[in-house]
């Protein structure tokens, strides 16, 4: 589904992805870990054509998407929630639903309003309320559902239990490995290694914008000298 290979990019003269090589295959959850600062940002915002990559590939769905505009990408189902929340505060939960809809894909279930309620169901109770008089929370399950009314084949989540209270982070979980269930590819980025142990087939963990491990969750846990390098503060 997702192939990136020796991805570079820069921010003026530093040099910040330095050769980052990671793929997800269709319907697997795919967790990339790493410091602040370690690149995991910028490794997304690369993918979506966000950030212009100074070198290597991304290949998705076999297609070479590298340096193409992030709508085109979007386009071709490449579903991106932002680490800064980006909802319409003006707009109705109803109404920025709607302003993420797409046509659907084939082998996809459309996403309807209420798919998306049965995924996240408090959203269900304030539909119609301004995005401006939610929660944080709330307004992260927003730009998830969102998105996926553009009825993604792969999403990419920077952080999506950043901030969220112990019951919320649980919900969250259930409804990624929902989207797993349906067949979505999923590219997450984590801190919490608790988290990304509930719903990720495999984790990659990036230091100074590299690759420098990767294997399933059980096997990290395993290697502890691993987690000491690269993910413990
Ligand atoms: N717009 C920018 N301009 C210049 N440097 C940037 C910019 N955005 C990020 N950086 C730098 O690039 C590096 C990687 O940042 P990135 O945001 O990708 O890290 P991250 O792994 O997502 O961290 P975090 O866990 O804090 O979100 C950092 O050194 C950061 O300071
Ligand atoms: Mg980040």
């Amino acid at each position: 589904m997702l192939e990136v290979e020796g991805l570079h990019a820069h921010y003026g003269r530093a040099h910040i992805l330095q050769g980052v090589t990671l793929s997800a295959a269709q319907g697997e959850v795919v967790a990339l870990l790493g410091r602040n600062g370690a690149g995991k940002s910028t490794t997304m915002k690369a993918i979506m054509g966000l950030v212009r990559p100074t070198g290597g590939r991304v290949r998705f769905q076999g297609q070479d998407v590298t340096g193409r505009e992030p709508f085109e990408i979007a386009r071709q189902g490449l579903g991106y929630v932002p680490e800064e929340r980006r909802i319409f505060t003006e707009l109705t939960v109803m109404e920025n639903l709607d302003v993420g809809r797409q046509p659907p894909r084939a082998g996809l279930a459309p996403w309807t309003p209420e798919r998306v309620f049965a995924l996240f169901p408090s959203l269900g109770a304030m539909r119609a309320r301004p995005g401006g008089r939610m929660s944080g929370g709330e307004q992260q399950m927003l730009t998830i559902a969102r998105t996926l009314m553009g009825n993604p084949r792969l999403i990419l989540l920077d952080e999506p239990s950043e901030g969220l209270a112990p019951v919320i982070v649980e919900r969250m979980a259930a409804a990624i490995l929902e989207l797993k269930r349906e067949g979505i590819t999923v590219l997450l980025s984590e801190q919490n290694l608790h988290f990304a142990r509930l719903v990720s087939d495999r984790a990659c963990v990036l230091e100074k914008g590299a690759i420098r491990w990767e294997g399933t969750l059980a096997a990290l846990m395993e290697a502890e000298e691993v987690r000491a390098q690269y993910l413990s503060v």
